[in-house]
Parts: C-alpha cells; sequence; structure tokens
C-alpha cells in the first residue's frame, strides 16, 4: 500500500509539474482528488487494513491529500498570472505620446524650405524675425527710399485697406523696424545687426506659372561697419549650396530697386529645365531668385543709423521661387492650390 502511495504522490507531482493551463490543472484535480481519483482511491483502499495499519496510513494519504490540494491551490495562482502576462503581452503596447492613427499630414514645399534657410542663417548668426502682413505706406515705401507717386511703386502694386494700411508686397517693408529694434545695440555694444524675416507677400498681378499674387520672400539684413558687396556675395553662396546641398550656377546681375545702392539681380540657373529654357524660367534658363543689394544710405537713415559711419547689404530670397526650384515645382499656382494631392508628397529630409 505504501508503494503504492508513493507512486500516486510521484505521478501527482510530475503531472502537477508539467500542467501548462488551467483546464490541464483541473483535470489533474479531478484524477487524484475526484469522487475517482488516484488519491480517493487509496482511502477507498484501506478496508482490508488493520486498525494500526488503517490509522498510520489514512494519515498518510490525508497528509498527501492536504498537500495535493494545497499544491494545486498554488499551481493555479500561477497559472492565472502567467495567463494575465500572456494576455498583456499580447496587446499591442499603448503609448501616449504616439498621435492617432490617423492619416498624417506632412508639411508644405514652402514650410519645409523655409525652416531649412532659417536654420542656415541662424548657423551664420542670424535672428529669425516675424513681421505683420498688414504694414503702413511708410514701412512699405517711403521708409525704403520709394516716395509717393515714384515709379517704382508700379513694380509692386499690392491690396489696399480702407483705413489706408496695405498688404506688404515684400518683405523689405519690416526693414525700418528691424533696424530700430538693433540699433542701440549697434551703436552701444557694436554688435552687428544680422537678422532675416520670412513672411508672406502680396502683389496686385495677373498669375502664370511663375508668378502669384501671393508669395513667400524672406528678407535678410546685415549692418555693421565696413560691410562690402563681397560679404553679401558671400552669405548667398553660403546659403544656396546648403540648400541646393550641390553647387548651384549663378550671376549677377545689376538691378534696379530705390533700397538699395548698388543693386542687383541674382539668379539661379533654372533647374527644372538645367537651363535649356523652360515656361517656369521665361524660357531663359535663368531665375530671378534673390534680389540684393548695399542698403540705400537714406534707408539706414530712415531706421536712425548713421550711414557715413555703418554700411550693409540686405536681399530679398524669393522663398516660393525656392521652393519650386527644390522640389521641381512647375506651376507656381500648385502651391496655393490647396490641393494634397500635390502639396503632401513633400518631406521633411532632415
Ligand atoms: N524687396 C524687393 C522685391 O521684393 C527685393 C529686394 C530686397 C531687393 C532687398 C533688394 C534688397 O522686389
Amino acid at each position: 500500500m505504501t508503494e503504492k502511495l508513493t507512486a500516486v504522490k510521484q505521478s501527482f507531482e510530475t503531472e502537477l509539474a508539467a500542467a501548462q493551463s488551467l483546464d490541464e490543472l483541473e483535470n489533474i484535480r479531478v484524477s487524484y482528488l475526484g469522487k475517482k481519483g488516484s488519491i480517493t482511491e487509496l482511502l477507498k483502499g484501506m478496508k482490508d487494513l488493520s486498525v494500526e495499519e488503517k490509522k498510520d496510513f489514512g494519515g498518510k494519504v490525508n497528509v498527501l491529500k492536504n498537500e495535493a490540494t494545497e499544491q494545486i491551490a498554488l499551481k493555479m495562482k500561477e497559472l492565472k498570472e502567467k495567463e494575465i502576462e500572456r494576455e498583456i503581452g499580447s496587446m499591442p503596447e499603448f503609448d501616449l505620446s504616439v498621435p492617432a492613427n490617423l492619416s498624417r499630414g506632412s508639411y508644405h514645399p514652402i514650410t519645409l524650405v523655409q525652416r531649412e534657410c532659417e536654420r542656415i542663417f541662424k548657423s551664420m548668426g542670424f535672428n529669425v524675425e516675424d513681421y505683420s502682413e498688414v504694414v503702413t505706406d511708410y514701412e512699405c515705401f517711403e521708409a525704403l527710399n520709394i516716395p509717393k507717386h515714384h515709379p517704382a511703386r508700379d513694380m509692386q502694386d499690392t491690396y489696399y485697406l480702407e483705413n489706408g494700411q496695405l498688404l506688404k508686397s515684400h518683405t523689405s517693408a519690416a526693414q525700418n523696424a528691424i533696424y530700430k529694434k538693433y540699433k542701440s545695440a549697434l551703436v552701444n555694444e557694436g554688435k552687428p545687426i544680422k537678422a532675416i524675416f520670412p513672411g508672406r507677400c502680396f502683389r496686385n498681378e495677373a498669375t502664370d506659372a511663375c508668378h502669384e499674387n501671393t508669395f513667400f520672400q524672406m528678407e535678410g539684413v546685415m549692418v555693421d561697419k565696413d560691410i562690402s558687396i563681397s560679404n553679401l556675395i558671400f552669405f548667398m553662396k553660403t546659403m544656396l549650396s546648403e540648400v541646393f546641398k550641390r553647387d548651384v550656377k549663378v550671376r549677377l546681375r545689376p538691378g534696379f530697386f530705390p533700397f538699395v545702392e548698388p543693386g542687383f539681380e541674382l539668379d539661379i540657373s533654372c533647374a527644372i529645365c538645367g537651363g535649356e529654357g523652360c515656361p517656369s524660367c521665361k524660357h531663359s534658363g535663368w531665375l530671378e531668385l534673390c534680389p540684393c543689394g548695399m542698403i540705400h544710405p537714406e534707408v539706414l537713415k530712415s531706421g536712425g543709423i548713421d550711414p557715413e559711419e555703418y554700411t550693409g547689404f540686405a536681399f530679398g530670397l524669393g522663398l516660393t521661387r525656392l521652393a519650386m526650384m527644390k522640389y521641381g515645382v512647375k506651376d507656381i499656382r500648385d502651391l496655393n492650390s490647396g490641393s494634397l494631392k500635390s502639396l503632401s508628397q513633400f518631406t521633411d529630409d532632415e
């Protein structure tokens, strides 16, 4: 009988150790402790034993029964915990910071080039300034050496508000405010004025593949003692080679703007047709990208800066044009179209 008990005990322990699931465990419980279970059978088999033997053996079987019950309870707890862990493990991980699984938006190509230019100029020590879209006639024209009735105003017809203010026709409209903001640091602390100010501009124009009534520019100015055209060329070249990540062909032509003297047109070879001529470059192979020049003494004076002591350069980078060149957008109108089909294909490659 004792051997039988030992055998039952051993097989119970082996089976219990091998049990992987709650179902298996329940089967083991029934086959050992159920009405017809092996342990229950041991008790039943005692009827032929002597009183002494019954006492001794019965005690041992009871110990086994209690132990088995206890071990089953323990195993059940262990298997339940494992099951919960398995369930947790199979759940997708929850991360609050992950955006909802909606289809993602994308940056507008102009935003991408604007940010890239900002990054490049910031790395060269320029401040990035913001300026309003509605400005005064003084800011947009008079402070820039374009008096009323000057023919240069014809090139920049814009939209006027009833109160006499207007939608800025170029980012140069912020120049006056920038000079006034930084002039004391320039004069008192000797800190050069180095600022860029990107912004949306408006012109009353007929639209075609390369003209829009709404477009983006990024103005840049640098004022200090002894600033010359070579400084201007250096910054322009550095910026363009960074943006296009290759050597870009540029040419400088004389250009007229009342607020610079001398003034230039910086053209880049059309990246769309490779310089052969196409509608985007008016079949010339070149695209006007960045008018620039040395700031006119009158303009510095309007900003409270003494032109006898300080000189500077200014440029008006066409961000819209730059985006067209960089991404090969053939028609400027696509950029303002709001068509996600064309606009959502640009990605931030940084
Ligand atoms: N503001 C001029 C334009 O939009 C561009 C320009 C800026 C020219 C700075 C010279 C210097 O036409």
